[in-house]
């Protein structure tokens, strides 16, 4: 245990902290996007909406094993900690920093080198903030500017995105995403020592072919639902008719 404390309390351990907390969330990001992307499969043969279907079976995975929702809440409480350990260990990161350069650059030119990694500041603190709305938005139904009824994921997902507002929100958030996902990877991949003179182009690629995955996938249905590219919820079968309140 102790090991495990004086590796936590030195730089290199802090950053690595950090590396694999950031990596387990884009993780999570990839599984999100590509969940999200089940909304351009055709329904099931009961007519409901492939999305909704998956939404159902991330409540019900590990059965009969595990009761309902337990390895919903097992994933839940480790990209927690995750998320937690993430944000907590980067400020600690920034104190220090700020610490051992007491003295304000004059010249801000010559902290060019600083400047990702305050856009990564930014760029986190924002996706931090929208978090929380995302989840009280979509998950707990606290804000609901359009309709939101529990299990039905495509028809919640159509309505919000018929507003422009909505749209813009999601992708001024995904922006953000993007560009945090980009720097960090490619940071965590020097972190952890993966990089090295050889591959660094292919780990660039990565870092830029994750962050483009998610601003395009995560985008494509909203966008697509806000153009009426994609069918009425109503189209599908008889288990999510939800009325949004106007004439149809
Ligand atoms: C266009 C982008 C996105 C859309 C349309 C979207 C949609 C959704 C929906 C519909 C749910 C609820 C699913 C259900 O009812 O079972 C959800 C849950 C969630 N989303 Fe997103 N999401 C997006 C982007 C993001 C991003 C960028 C993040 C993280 C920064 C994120 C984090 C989460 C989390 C943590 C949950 C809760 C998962 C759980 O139930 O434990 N989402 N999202």
């Amino acid at each position: 245990m102790s090991r495990i404390v004086k590796f936590y309390g030195s730089i290199i351990g802090k950053k690595a902290v950090v590396a694999v907390t950031g990596l387990m969330l884009l993780g999570f990001l990839i599984l999100h996007s590509i969940g999200n992307l089940k909304g351009f499969l055709p329904p099931n043969s009961a007519g409901e909406p492939d999305i909704d279907v998956y939404a159902h079976f991330l409540t019900v995975m590990g059965e009969p094993l595990l009761p309902d929702m337990v390895a919903l809440w097992a994933i839940r409480i480790i990209l927690l900690v995750a998320l937690t350990l993430h944000v907590v260990t980067v400020s600690k990161l920034a104190a220090h920093n700020r610490r051992a350069r007491p003295v304000a650059y004059r010249n801000h030119k010559h902290v060019a080198a600083s400047l990702p990694a305050r856009w990564m500041f930014v760029t986190g603190g924002i996706i931090l903030t929208f978090l929380i709305i995302h989840l009280l938005q979509f998950t707990t139904g606290t804000i609901d500017p359009t309709p939101i009824v529990y299990g039905c994921v495509y028809s919640n997902l159509y309505y919000a995105f018929q507003k422009w507002w909505i749209l813009l929100f999601y992708i001024g958030a995904l922006s953000m995403v993007g560009l945090h996902v980009f720097h960090g990877a490619w940071s965590a991949f020097q972190t952890l020592g993966i990089d090295n003179p050889d591959r660094n182009r292919k780990l660039r690629g990565f870092a830029l072919g994750a962050a483009a995955f998610l601003v395009i996938g995560f985008l494509s249905l909203p966008t697509l639902m806000y153009f009426d590219v994609m069918k009425h919820p109503n189209a599908y079968g008889e288990s999510c008719v939800v009325s949004d309140g106007r004439a149809e």
